[in-house]
């Protein structure tokens, strides 16, 4: 074990300060093969480096939750506005048309539901990834659960060997947990455990001293929404955690749970790629609800 005496907090996050080897334009991929660098080209805008990622992969823990019960119905009448849709194959296979033409981020790790412990999970077959013509991978990292830590730090490794091979990306998926601090200390080290076993993109939450998070992470940050708030609120999450150094939003219940998803998911495009504040997002949403 390595010794953790004098273990001293990072203090020198150069920020403001773009990453020296920025010469692609997503953080931290300009020495990743051509396969890896279209793929994650197909997620990341290559005019703004940003992305809009609509998750609705929560049926794998949660079941029919809301705002999820008809996927046909409520999310694929959405795909059109989003940047790269992220969901389970069982929902791929059986509810999105195979001509939406959008990059997939496939959750790859599949376990235990709300109802037992959560985190115990597996790796799905890296094959089914390649037959689905995913553009990256998502498996989730438990970090700080004393009985799953190790279990999904290797999911996290024996993801990115294999999409190695076949150039397909990893986005690390850094989980809460109840016993688990949701601060910047907590997700910068989540978020760099994440980046340093490989993964490509990291997805973690926004909090305060985020820019802290986003500053040391060595490939892009995108922040998932979490509980559904109130739409102006929304967007401002969005607003200040790409202020803040986040490369994208990959968000769920606060798109689909919205009483106007369509229009929400439409606005949180216009801040993440245009720089609308909040405010002017949420004129753009009042708008596009009429
Ligand atoms: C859970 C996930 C979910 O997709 C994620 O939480 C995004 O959804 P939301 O914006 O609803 O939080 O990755 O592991």
């Amino acid at each position: 074990m390595a010794d953790l005496d004098d273990l001293r907090e990072g203090a020198d996050f150069g920020l403001g300060i773009a990453s020296s080897s920025q010469t692609f334009h997503v953080k931290g991929a300009a020495n990743l093969p051509w396969g890896m660098k279209d793929r994650l080209s197909r997620i990341f805008n290559p005019k703004t480096g940003k992305s809009v990622m609509l998750a609705f992969d929560h049926g794998f823990i949660m079941g029919p939750t809301s705002g999820l019960e008809r996927i046909d119905l409520h999310i694929v009448p959405l795909i059109e506005y989003a940047d790269c849709i992220m969901c389970t194959r069982g929902i791929l296979q059986s509810s999105v048309p195979a001509n939406v033409n959008k990059p997939i981020c496939l959750r790859s790790d599949a376990g235990t539901s709300i109802l037992t412990e959560l985190n115990d999970n597996v790796l799905i077959d890296i094959e089914d990834a390649i037959r689905l013509n995913v553009s990256a991978m998502a498996v989730m990292l438990s970090i700080g659960d004393s009985a799953y830590e190790a279990k999904t730090v290797a999911n996290l490794y024996k993801a990115v060997d294999l999409g190695s091979r076949y150039n397909i990306p990893v986005m690390g998926v850094t989980a809460v947990g109840k016993q688990m601090a949701r601060d910047a200390r907590y997700f910068g080290l989540a978020s760099r455990l994440c980046a340093e076993n490989g993964a490509n993109i990291v997805k973690t939450y926004y909090c305060e001293g985020f820019e802290k998070v986003a500053a040391a992470c060595p490939v892009p940050v995108v922040i998932a929404g979490g509980k559904k708030l109130p739409e102006k609120e929304a967007l401002e999450l969005c607003y200040n955690a790409i202020n803040d150094g986040a490369a994208g939003v990959d968000m769920g219940r606060n798109v689909f749970q919205s009483d106007a998803p369509a229009a929400m998911i439409q606005a949180v495009h216009a801040v993440v790629h245009d720089g609308l504040t909040p405010d002017q997002g949420h004129e753009l949403f009042l708008d596009l609800s009429k």
